[in-house]
């Protein structure tokens, strides 16, 4: 039976006997082969998604949340709090209620997808909505994490890093080898430097003989890497990386150079085109900020970026329930029609 990301892999995460492990099972998620979806890249490649959407709360913040919660315990935390475009706080409200811990997160007011903020409120966190953005909560938060002992649950937080690194080692092993090219999205820019210090802690312990080149993508009104420079006012359809000076800035930066890889931009129009196509292709229903991953592999493909044969994997972040609103907004217009056999034919359009 499957037990969770540090039992799974505790020799490479920095837990010992006296850590109590708050665990709710999270990891293991499927790498699933996407032939339909390559079929539309205009170049042979071998893709695969890794859906961290199946992750207990809905996104890949569970395998940092599993160690960054239970090294909180550990020190003798009793709350622990968060900034959040709404996954972290999910996330951070269900372990600390497994642990039975105060959560509290803060979050930009109007600029979270319902189903994150349905989780923090289930799982009974104190939801602080701010009149700011991300970037503000994040210095808030930070400031208070200072001041009073609250354990700041971030990505800022270095064990965060270390569970979310497993999502690389499982790529790996999934795959039997390393695959040649990482797909990324990137916001507040943790999660592509966890999959970095993954693959070359892999490649140090002789599981894996090379090193893939990771891509990261931000959407074009949040692309401060890019830009090179902070972005005030952060704005893009997909919430979850609307993200405007990144914490895990020059770890990012150095994952891209030293992989060879590259950080790029995706507009809101390719995010949703490519969010409606991995979901109609393959069955998989991400979050917009996930499609980022998608519509960027998409973009590099056109622009001639790609070996022919190439192993890519795209990393699907969160799970596209979470947000239907985008998903509705998005679609074309719902049809109704009269109960009436002949009406439903017609709307069928077969003809
Ligand atoms: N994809 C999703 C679905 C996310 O929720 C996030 C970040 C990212 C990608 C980007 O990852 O920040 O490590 O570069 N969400 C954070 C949150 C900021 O508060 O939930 P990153």
């Amino acid at each position: 039976m499957w037990r969770g990301v540090i039992h799974q892999y505790r020799k490479f995460l920095p837990v010992t006997e006296r850590t109590p492990v708050i665990t709710l099972y999270e990891g293991n998620t499927p790498l699933i082969r996407a032939e339909r979806l390559a079929d539309t890249l205009g170049i042979r490649v071998e893709l695969y998604l890794k859906v961290e959407g199946a992750n207990p709360t809905g996104s890949f913040k569970d395998r940092g949340m599993t160690v960054a919660i239970s090294k909180a315990l550990e020190a003798g935390a009793t709350a622990v709090i968060c900034a959040s475009t709404g996954n972290t706080s999910a996330s951070t409200a269900a372990y600390a209620a497994r642990a039975g811990c105060r959560a509290i997160v803060v979050v930009p007011q109007g600029a979270v997808a319902l189903g994150k903020l349905s989780q923090a409120i289930m799982h009974g966190a104190t939801l602080i909505q701010l009149q700011g953005n991300f970037d503000e909560a994040l210095e808030i938060v930070r400031g208070v994490s200072e001041r009073f002992p609250v354990a700041l649950m971030n990505s800022v937080n270095p064990f965060r890093i270390e569970g979310q690194k497993t999502a690389a080692f499982e790529v790996c092993e999934q795959l039997g080898e390393s695959p040649d090219l990482v797909c990324i999205p990137v916001g507040n820019a943790g999660n592509i430097s966890a999959y970095w210090k993954g693959f070359r802690e892999y490649r140090e312990a002789g599981a894996i003989s090379t090193l893939p080149r990771m891509i990261g993508w931000q959407a074009e009104g949040a692309a401060p890497l890019v830009l090179g420079r902070v972005v005030r006012h952060p704005e893009t359809v997909a919430s979850a990386i609307r993200i405007g000076n990144p914490a895990s800035w020059k770890p990012a930066l150095g994952a891209i150079e030293e992989s060879q890889g590259a950080v790029g931009t995706v507009s809101d129009q390719e995010i949703l085109s490519a969010y409606r196509r991995v979901a109609e292709r393959e069955g998989v229903y991400c979050e917009p900020a996930s499609a980022a991953a998608v519509a960027g592999l998409m973009k590099y493909c056109r622009e001639g970026r790609v070996s022919a044969g190439a192993r890519v994997v795209c990393v699907l972040t969160g799970h596209g329930l979470k947000d239907p609103q985008t998903a509705l907004m998005s679609a074309p217009p719902l049809q109704t029609v009269e109960a009436k056999l002949e009406a439903v034919v017609r709307a069928m359009r077969l003809g």
